[in-house]
């Protein structure tokens, strides 16, 4: 079939929303039409250029909501119809790290998926006849994809698309890295660094493990007052004495969990040393630049407080994707705080700019 799409020709340049080849869906995999996309920093990341692992040309975008249209061969947990989240970080649930609860990094499709292709080694996108790589197995800033079947979230047929796109990736990362990585308990006292998407579902996802006390830190007053929507009880404008006011502010000890949300390496330091000594356990979700490294004192660690990162959230997609959805739609999360643009496929640049620019929390790409 014939579809738009919004390619990344070169780096450095805006994308280029055109017309490509999609083929038919192959054993395993699934077509599906696109109703959903946040824009997310990772897309930007890759179109800069900075990403040392990126590609062009390819079809951007990783934060997808749509139907199933058409399966390939074999497929049996998704059907026609079915309202899907897309996922970069797929759940096979045969591989080894699937069937351990102690990590969600899915082994199966790793390599094909990091070159752009599918797991068979091929591309189903093309332009005459040149074929067009995928980008994070999902390719989603495109009116439809062709997807593995064990990279689709089946969700509720409730939710609606420009919410539940949302949880394809930023917003799960968050509430995930607090439920499903750190797994706060009930009662404790938590410091989230950074009120982006990843940051605010982090505050959410604080506040529904029970947590009594979730401190928010990010440089914007805006979005501090966002974060006290999702649950914050205490809000630190950053700056050079923010370890010492999340001391004050705990007893002189440092949180139970501290949650890192920003990418920026001094960010991850404070959040270490604002863990608790004894049992602070410090969880790392931002992306940090190339090259550049964690700076701490080893005194810290040999005193009781831990480090650990969380990738999408310690998610298990194909299974809590759809839990996390069934909670927002019980009115326990408060996904509508953070839609704040909706643009046509053809102002995706403008989505871009919106971000660099601290815009509102996602601008949403509306295909319906
Ligand atoms: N681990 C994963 O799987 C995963 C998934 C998605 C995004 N990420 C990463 O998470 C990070 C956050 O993503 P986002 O979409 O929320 O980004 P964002 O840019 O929307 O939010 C970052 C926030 O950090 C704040 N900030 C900047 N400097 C700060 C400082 N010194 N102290 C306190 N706050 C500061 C900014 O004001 C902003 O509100 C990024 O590094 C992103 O790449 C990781
Ligand atoms: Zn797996
Ligand atoms: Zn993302």
């Amino acid at each position: 079939m014939r579809m738009r799409a919004a390619v990344l020709e070169e780096f450095g340049a805006p994308l280029v929303v055109q017309e490509l080849e999609l083929e038919e869906p192959k054993a395993g995999e699934v077509l599906v039409r696109l109703e959903a996309c946040g824009v997310c920093h990772t897309d930007l990341y890759t179109a800069s250029g900075a990403d040392p692992s990126g590609y062009a040309p390819t079809v951007l975008g990783h934060e997808g909501a749509g139907i199933v249209e058409r399966m390939g061969e074999g497929v049996t947990s998704v059907t026609e119809g079915d309202r899907v989240v897309t996922l970069f970080s797929p759940q096979c649930r045969e591989c080894i790290h699937c069937e351990d609860p102690r990590t969600n990094i899915c082994l199966a499709i790793r390599e094909q998926q990091g070159a752009g292709r599918l797991p068979d080694g091929t591309t189903r996108l093309s332009r005459e006849g040149e074929p067009i790589r995928h980008f994070m197995g999902t390719s989603t800033f495109a009116e439809y994809t062709v997807m593995p079947e064990i990279a689709l979230a089946k969700v509720s047929p409730e939710a609606p698309a420009d919410r539940a796109c949302l949880f394809a990736c930023g917003l799960s990362t968050g509430l995930g890295a607090a439920m499903f990585t750190a797994k706060v308990e009930p009662g404790s006292t938590c410091v989230v660094f950074g009120a982006g998407m990843v940051g605010l579902g982090a505050v959410a996802g604080c506040r529904l493990q029970g947590a009594e006390r979730v401190v928010c830190v990010d440089l914007s007053e805006d979005r501090l007052e966002l974060a006290r929507g999702q649950g914050a009880t205490d809000a630190i404008v950053a700056g050079e004495g923010t370890v010492e006011q999340v001391l004050e502010l705990t007893g002189g000890f440092g949180a139970d969990y501290t949650f890192e949300a920003t990418g920026n390496v001094a960010v991850m330091r404070q959040a270490v040393e604002s863990a608790r000594m004894g049992w602070g356990l410090c969880t790392v979700a931002g992306v940090a630049g190339k090259g550049e490294t964690l700076d701490i004192v080893p005194r810290l660690l040999i005193t009781g407080r831990r480090i650990c990162g969380s990738s999408f959230g310690g998610v298990k997609g194909r299974d809590q994707v759809p839990e996390l959805i069934d909670r927002y739609l019980a009115g326990e999360i408060d996904v509508d705080a953070f839609l704040s643009h909706r643009l046509a496929l053809d102002e995706v640049g403008r989505g871009f700019e919106l971000m660099e620019a601290q815009d509102g929390i996602r601008s949403v790409i509306d295909y319906t």
